[in-house]
């Protein structure tokens, strides 16, 4: 295996083009065997439904090297589980969660050198998505549908590691209140293009968005959900919302906190002007893992949590169980990890 010429400790979250990508087409109700190409181009019909209505939606989930050298997929028929739901919401037909842990794995085995190795902080990101394809013109479900899975190796999203990142509250919504959020379809990504720009540009790290009704709790952040613990240190706080992503990263926490680390969890309000009652907040999610919030600005006012540059204790020990789970340093949960090898 002759291993790519790659910075595995500074890599980043970009795209860097691997050897081989699974595909399968869904034609008269049925998905194929599928298989591995080496083509990293599309070729569909100038109609398809993907490229005009936005009939489409994705997944994110990572493979990680083990140190004795093994490969742990986390948590991947939740992943599966997500995009048959988003399929049920655009009117897609679902890919089958056998069918696509087994797209994931031959995925990950064909593009074993690209890994980032044990101790890196780097990992293999695995992109499904789903799409409709075909001829066709009018407002309607699209006649075919393409899955494919590819990969990349990508380190941080955010900040490098465990480093406090700063976000500011957008005056845009990412999503109505019985609209597309709580399904990983790209026009919620296509929406978040703008409103992420503009934070970028004053040098936040990204946008949190508020309810879209009142605009006064927090639901998420551009790619990943929102935990805080309450200054008492006891109790890990994420926001419920119907139009925010069904993190996986944030439910698995959600255990780790209650089971491992004794905190209280609830699923419940987090008002943007009641933020004095947290000491710490997070930003979780397959690609920003856990990225602490240094602070919000909302309007005039920043707001600092546990510290602008520091990492409070909850975020530490909730990063180290869940990584550790991650890479098969720490014991998971049943069910949690998929050995590919
Ligand atoms: N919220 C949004 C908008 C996201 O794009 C993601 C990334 O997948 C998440 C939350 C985190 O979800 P997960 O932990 O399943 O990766
Ligand atoms: C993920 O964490 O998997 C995401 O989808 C975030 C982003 C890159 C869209």
């Amino acid at each position: 295996m002759t291993q790519p010429n790659l910075d595995w400790h500074n890599l980043g979250f970009q795209y860097i083009k691997t050897d081989q990508r699974y595909v399968s087409s869904w034609r008269d109700g049925a998905w194929d065997s599928g298989t591995l190409t080496e083509d990293h181009l599309v070729h569909i019909s100038e109609g398809s439904t993907a490229l005009h209505y936005g009939q489409q939606c994705f997944e994110g989930l990572k493979a990680y090297r083990c140190q004795d050298g093994s490969i742990n997929l986390f948590r991947p028929d939740q992943n599966a589980a997500r995009m048959q739901r988003s399929c049920a919401r655009l009117l897609m037909p679902p890919v089958p969660t056998e069918m696509f842990i087994e797209a994931c794995r031959q995925v990950v085995l064909a593009n074993e050198r690209f890994i980032p190795p044990y101790g890196s902080g780097g990992a293999l990101y695995l992109r499904p998505y789903l799409i409709g394809v075909g001829d066709n013109i009018g407002v309607r479900t699209a006649p075919e549908f393409r899955f494919s899975v590819f990969c990349t190796p990508v380190g941080s999203y955010f900040k490098g590691g465990l480093t406090p990142a700063n976000f500011i509250v957008s005056s845009y919504d990412r999503a109505a209140p019985n609209g597309t959020g709580a399904a990983k379809v790209g026009g919620n990504y296509a929406a978040s293009l703008l409103p992420g720009q503009e934070a970028k540009n004053q040098h936040f790290a990204d946008c949190i968005y508020l309810d879209p009704a009142t605009h006064t709790k927090i639901e998420e952040v551009g790619a990943a959900n929102f935990l805080a613990i309450t200054r008492d240190g006891r109790r890990l706080v994420t926001p419920k919302s119907p139009s925010i992503l069904e993190s996986i990263t944030k439910f698995s926490l959600l255990d780790i906190a209650r089971d491992r680390l004794g905190l209280e969890v609830e699923q419940g309000d987090v008002l943007i002007d009641g933020l004095d009652a947290y000491s710490e907040a997070g930003a979780c999610g397959t690609a920003a893992v856990i990225t602490p919030i240094g602070g919000i600005q909302h309007g005039e006012k920043f707001h600092v949590f546990y510290s602008e540059t520091e990492v409070g204790p909850v975020m530490r020990a909730l990063y180290d169980e869940l990584t550790g789970i991650q890479y098969g340093d720490r014991p998971a949960p049943a069910g949690w990890i998929v050995k590919v090898k």
